[in-house]
């Protein structure tokens, strides 16, 4: 019998795809570049949003802006730890006047907000696991940055390098299944970073390329809920196995612009994160059971 998977409730911010586009090439999915169907990336991400309420989270928009497609990428927003919010700074300067859109937001929303000084891409290359953040770098976001993410908010950071194109950020070849194990594409990191990824998580969950060029990696866990791509058919098994539910949600269009289901949706997590994961370990469940 696999373990009980318990979903903590989250907070989600998203941007609809309005002016959402392929207009320029800044990764390799990118300069494939098959034309957009506008309507039906809106169905897509409608589909997203109303699966994540429907599972209880909160999800919250940031007001697109003309001229930024990208911009319905809000992994790339920011980190948001505890209640604070490590800015953005892009590396592509089709991408950078997005920083300052999403600061309003987040300012608007009662947040203090950290700009980062290195290139720094938010949540496409942080991904907090439990008591550590793990942090890619490679083609985005800079060495640098891990150590300004590591001090603003007091957590080690594990640097990991990226060295496949197709997989620029980190979160399209890693996710968290919840505060204590992750899944991910070996082929993605230096030999040396697999080793440390093998150290951190020898019951990791791991994927083939092919799972992972159909952003099956590029997922959304609630610790128990599984937001994927639907033609992730092989990781879809193996989160079943270990008794995650995975719900796939087909995002099409997103891919033709290097993004999933991850790159669409930043997570805030407040101050009262830190309570209710220390209540999950403990096994005092105060949320539903995974069903
Ligand atoms: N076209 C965008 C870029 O290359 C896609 C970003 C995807 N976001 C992510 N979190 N991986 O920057």
């Amino acid at each position: 019998m696999p373990p009980l998977r318990v979903p903590r409730p989250r907070r989600y911010l998203t941007c609809e795809p309005r002016h959402f586009d392929v207009s320029y090439a800044i990764n390799p999915w990118m300069s494939e570049g098959a034309p957009v169907d506008t309507a039906l990336a809106r169905a897509q991400w409608e589909s997203l949003v109303r699966v994540y309420r429907d599972l209880g989270h909160t999800v919250e928009t940031v007001e697109p802006v003309a001229g930024l497609p990208d911009m319905v990428f809000t992994a790339n927003a920011a980190l948001v730890l505890g209640g604070k919010v490590l800015g953005s700074r892009f590396h592509a300067p089709q991408r950078r006047p997005e920083a300052g859109a999403y600061a309003r937001w987040f300012t608007a929303a009662g947040f203090e907000v950290r700009t980062p000084v290195s290139v720094c891409e938010g949540e496409g290359d942080f991904v907090p696991v439990g008591g550590l953040v793990l942090a890619g770098t490679g083609f985005r976001t800079t060495v640098a940055a891990h150590q300004e993410a590591r001090e603003y908010f007091g957590v080690p950071t594990v640097g990991l390098r990226l060295v496949d194109p197709y997989f620029y950020h980190l979160d399209t070849a890693l996710f968290a299944l919840d505060d204590e194990n992750v899944a991910y594409y070996p082929g993605a990191f230096s030999p040396e970073s697999r080793q440390v990824l093998e150290r951190l998580f020898p019951d990791a969950l791991i994927a083939t390329l092919d799972d992972a060029r159909a952003f099956g990696l590029n997922s959304v866990s609630d610790g128990c809920h599984v937001i994927t791509s639907p033609r992730a058919t092989g990781l879809a098994e193996g989160l079943t196995r270990r008794g995650y539910v995975p719900v796939p949600v087909e995002l099409s269009e997103f891919h033709k612009a290097g993004g999933g289901a991850k790159c669409c949706t930043q997570e805030i997590r407040g101050s009262s994160d830190r309570r209710l994961r220390s209540s999950s370990s403990r096994g005092g469940a105060m949320e539903a059971r995974c069903d």
